[in-house]
């Protein structure tokens, strides 16, 4: 994997949300490269704790050694963040003062070729951010029905083009590796070079994207972990999440709002739900997004969105 150092997104904002102290217990669920996880340690030093996740043992391996100076206060573990409550009750862990997650994939991931993420390289098309995947993005383009893939292509990746992209697929079946499915995508697009200069991005941008968060059933384990980390948050605990995509942004947005608000029956209805008071402040209403010079240096971290809760 490439071990180039990698630019973590809204690290300085990430920072401010946790406010780390000396003595606080911290969860990085998405370790990357553990630059999120650094500022933390240096943060809360001499003595805050952290326990990172990721479902890629690379990645892991690589942030085992970026943290190597903090390594007796940090506990890493390959597991899925959707498993957070299990992780923390391994470790003893009651409570924490904040969590961080930055989802999606890695530009570590990105760049390194034979994983199958990028259009750009010829390699198998796998995708999985981590073995525990069980399905890799072959796997879906062979197996899905024509009206499937068009169905995900249009949700996961707003590609206006995916019936002619669904149907594309299809005919060229059995798709092995990245070539083949751009190779197709590419057939029912308008090439001018190989971008797609209207839109400004190569006619397999969205497609590859709606393929990646399927087979790694991102939107699903968003909406898991979401009541596990609430739970898991002390009160005046924060969580902050950063977002790539509007359909993941939806889901915190919604269950902040939700939780923010305290749940009432109207008088002399008949009462269905429990009555709840609010268990989160939203800290932004509206999301922090990245400075212009940020984008500039770092285009990926162009379509990132912040939102931050904290627990009363
Ligand atoms: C954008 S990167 C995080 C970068 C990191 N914040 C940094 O500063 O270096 C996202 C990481 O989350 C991991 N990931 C994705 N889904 C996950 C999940 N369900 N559980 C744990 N890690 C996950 C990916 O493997 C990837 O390494």
């Amino acid at each position: 994997m490439n071990d180039s150092p990698h630019r973590s997104v809204l690290y300085k904002e990430i920072i401010h949300a946790l406010q780390p102290h000396a003595g606080g217990r911290y969860v990085d669920g998405t370790l990357g490269a553990g630059g999120h996880a650094r500022g933390i340690m240096e943060a809360s030093a001499p003595d805050g704790q952290l326990l990172g996740l990721d479902v890629d043992p690379q990645a892991l391996a690589i942030a085992r050694r970026n943290l190597a100076p903090y390594e007796h206060r940090i506990h890493l573990a390959q597991a899925s963040y959707t498993s957070l409550a299990a992780q923390l009750a391994q470790l003893g862990w009651e409570a924490v003062d904040g969590i961080v997650l930055d989802l999606g994939a890695s530009s570590m991931q990105f760049d390194t070729p034979e994983r199958g993420f990028s259009f750009l390289h010829d390699a198998p098309l796998d995708m999985r951010f981590g073995p525990h995947s069980l399905q890799t993005a072959a796997d879906l383009v062979n197996k899905y029905s024509e009206r499937e893939l068009a169905d995900l292509i249009f949700q996961y990746g707003e590609e206006r083009d995916s019936r002619k992209i669904a149907r594309a697929i299809v005919r060229a079946r059995p798709i092995h590796t990245t070539r083949e499915l751009v190779a197709a995508i590419e057939s029912v697009s308008p090439r001018r070079g190989s971008f797609d200069r209207l839109r400004r991005v190569h006619p397999a941008t969205r497609t590859f994207q709606a393929l990646r968060i399927a087979v790694n059933e991102e939107l699903a384990s968003i909406e898991q972990v979401l009541p596990q980390a609430l739970a898991a948050l002390k009160p005046g605990g924060r969580l902050a999440i950063i977002s790539f995509h509007s359909l993941e942004d939806r889901i915190v947005k919604d269950f902040f709002r939700g939780q923010s608000k305290d749940r009432v029956n109207p008088p002399y209805e008949q009462i269905y739900e429990a009555e709840r008071k609010a268990t989160l402040k939203e800290v932004n209403r509206k999301p922090i997004v990245p400075s212009d010079e940020e984008t500039q240096h770092n285009p990926r971290a162009r379509s990132a969105k912040l939102r931050i809760a904290e627990k009363l």
